[in-house]
């Protein structure tokens, strides 16, 4: 792409959100001046820290800045301080939820990568991951059980009864289907559309709609259909075995969790949610790290930064279409990793413990080694 100014709104949150962030920002930075392109990082409250604040997990300052922008790097929000406040005033669903919604965000891309280097930090045996592997989730966001309605909780009868309803369109079914060919296409190891349609009329539409989707425009990408508690067997027995995978959005939240831990090392997963294509290879979106705040180890240096890091290359490649750019960002990485660099999380006898700044320097100076 032609020298241009990428605005982004960064919005680091709680807990780990700003310390992981600064590095992000430093590894984007660098890249930009090397790659031709100016980044304008702007930064807005969000989460917990919105709350003391300015009064509320989002404020409308904060989604000014997200609605003038053309990505979100986010960082990661919630944390005990504000545990006590009503489910919707949390950060998660204060912040995370309405802007997922707000900017149609329907589809969240979860690469759960196990690094053949790192493969003695997940918890299977080494046998099933020598190697490592690496699976894509990609989970349906705007739709399902989280924001269907009617949804209430009331008295009936003299005892209280809870609703939440699951509902899925045909084309929200359509559209995500459509994003996950595309991307197995180009990985060209097939697609794996996970529902439970022995049960859910939700999933026999799913199904349907996957189906008609890949016979039309797809026939080339090998289509398999697997109910959601088998997916989540066959993911730990035979985890080399999957590469796309696609789903609706509890289903997703569920397994991509799975996914993430089979990996061992959660502080290194990045993740993407998009909405509609903007332009050919420009897609608004929302990248952030997968794991949480983790305020147990806030504020002392040691997480690891490389998911932040690795979700600002999600951002410059599905949200600007800068591929190079981007492989070059999982290269620095992969070599700080290959360099037995480990922040506490990933390390192990016989590995270098590093600071989540020298982390971060180290990935800054592989850059395009
Ligand atoms: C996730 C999280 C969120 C979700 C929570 C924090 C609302 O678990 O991004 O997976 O359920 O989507
Ligand atoms: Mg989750």
């Amino acid at each position: 792409m032609e020298t241009s100014t990428l605005k982004i709104a960064v919005l680091a949150g709680d807990g780990i959100g700003p310390e992981v962030m600064a590095e992000a920002g430093k590894v984007l930075q660098a890249v930009a001046a090397q790659d031709g392109f100016t980044l304008d990082l702007k930064e807005g409250l969000v989460g917990g820290i919105a709350i003391d604040q300015a009064g509320k997990a989002l404020p409308a300052e904060t989604l000014r800045l997200c609605e003038e922008s053309e990505a979100i790097l986010f960082g990661s929000v919630g944390g005990p301080k504000w545990e006590a406040l009503p489910a919707q005033e949390q950060p998660e669903r204060g912040a995370l939820l309405p802007l997922r919604k707000h900017f149609h965000l329907y589809a969240n891309l979860r690469p759960a990568v196990c690094y053949a280097e790192l493969v003695s930090a997940s918890p299977l045996r080494p046998d099933l991951v020598a190697g490592g592997f690496e699976i894509l989730c990609i989970r349906e966001l705007t739709g399902g059980l989280y924001f269907g309605q009617p949804r209430y909780t009331r008295q009936e009868n003299g005892e209280l009864v809870a609703v939440d309803t699951m509902v899925y369109h045909e084309s929200e079914i359509r559209r995500i289907a459509e994003l996950a060919f595309r991307i197995a296409r180009r990985r060209g190891k097939g697609l794996v559309s996970v529902d439970k349609a022995n049960v859910l009329d939700n999933s026999l539409l799913w199904r349907k709609v996957v189906r008609e989707v890949g016979q039309q425009h797809f026939p080339e990408v090998e289509l398999k259909h697997l109910l959601v508690d088998n997916a989540a067997m066959q993911f730990i027995r035979y985890p080399r075995s999957f590469d796309v995978v696609v789903t609706e959005n509890l289903f997703g939240d569920i397994l991509s969790d799975e996914l993430a831990m089979m990996t061992g090392s959660i502080g290194m997963l990045p993740s993407a949610s998009l909405g509609a294509q903007r332009e050919a290879g420009r897609q608004f979106g929302l990248f952030e790290p997968s794991g949480g705040s983790a305020p147990d180890i806030a504020g002392k240096g040691v997480a690891n930064p490389i998911a932040q890091i690795l979700s600002g290359a999600m951002m410059l490649r599905h949200g600007f279409g800068l591929d190079s750019s981007a492989a070059k960002i999982e290269q620095a990485v992969r070599k700080a990793i290959r360099d037995g660099l480990r922040t506490g999380d990933i390390w192990s006898e016989g590995t270098a413990r590093v600071s989540t700044r020298e982390m971060g320097d180290a990935i800054v100076r592989n850059l395009g080694a």
